[in-house]
């Protein structure tokens, strides 16, 4: 008897100590991110709005949202993109991530002052977000068919394509950029 009371005790001390170790790793994780600044932005986009889904999720198991691996990958081609004062161009072509809706890329590196997400919406239009959520800094992924993008931790803060917060633990809007497409080239507007 006494011997099944300790085993159950011990039972709901291993669940507590789990989701407390959860509790403490989302904002320590975040913390590790790079620290980002403040920038002003706006979308064009010339098509109607969608209306955004804040219930569906991007795919994500529990351990992936746990260590907030995002699913959005850097392109296959990294010569697909280059950034120069202050403008991020990315040959369309190239970049066949962006071939279809709810295709995604992240741009890391080569002296961005961000990371950046670009998203082909289910809008058929180009986003591009700074890729950090307003919540503890981690990245986000589309969310496909909810016109929304979420991040790819357990908080789940969700975003539409405007940027505005629409569900999860964040409480303010992430930055999103002005784009434009010429000639099969995006041109994503960072100043
Ligand atoms: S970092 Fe916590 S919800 Fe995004």
């Amino acid at each position: 008897m006494i011997k099944n009371i300790c085993k159950r005790q011990y039972s709901v001390l291993i669940i507590l100590s789990f989701f407390s170790l959860f509790i403490f790793i989302d904002p320590v994780f975040s913390q590790t991110e790079t620290n980002m600044g403040d920038t002003t932005s706006s979308e064009i986009s010339t098509k109607p709005e969608i209306k955004p889904n804040p219930d569906k999720s991007s795919k994500r198991n529990f351990f992936q949202r746990m260590l907030g691996k995002s699913a959005t990958k850097p392109p296959e081609d990294e010569s697909c993109w280059e950034y120069s004062d202050g403008l991020i161009t990315v040959d369309l072509i190239k970049a066949s991530e962006l071939s279809e809706s709810d295709g995604s890329i992240s741009l890391e590196g080569k002296n961005l002052p961000d990371r950046i997400l670009v998203i082909r919406g289910d809008d058929n239009d180009y986003h591009a977000f700074k890729n950090s959520c307003a919540h503890g800094k981690r990245r986000l992924d589309p969310v496909p068919g909810a016109g929304t993008v979420q991040c790819c931790s357990m908080g789940k803060s969700t975003y539409d394509y405007h940027g505005k917060r629409l569900a999860g633990a964040a409480k303010d809007d992430i930055v999103i950029y002005d784009v434009k497409v010429e000639d099969s080239k995006l041109v994503i507007v960072l100043k």
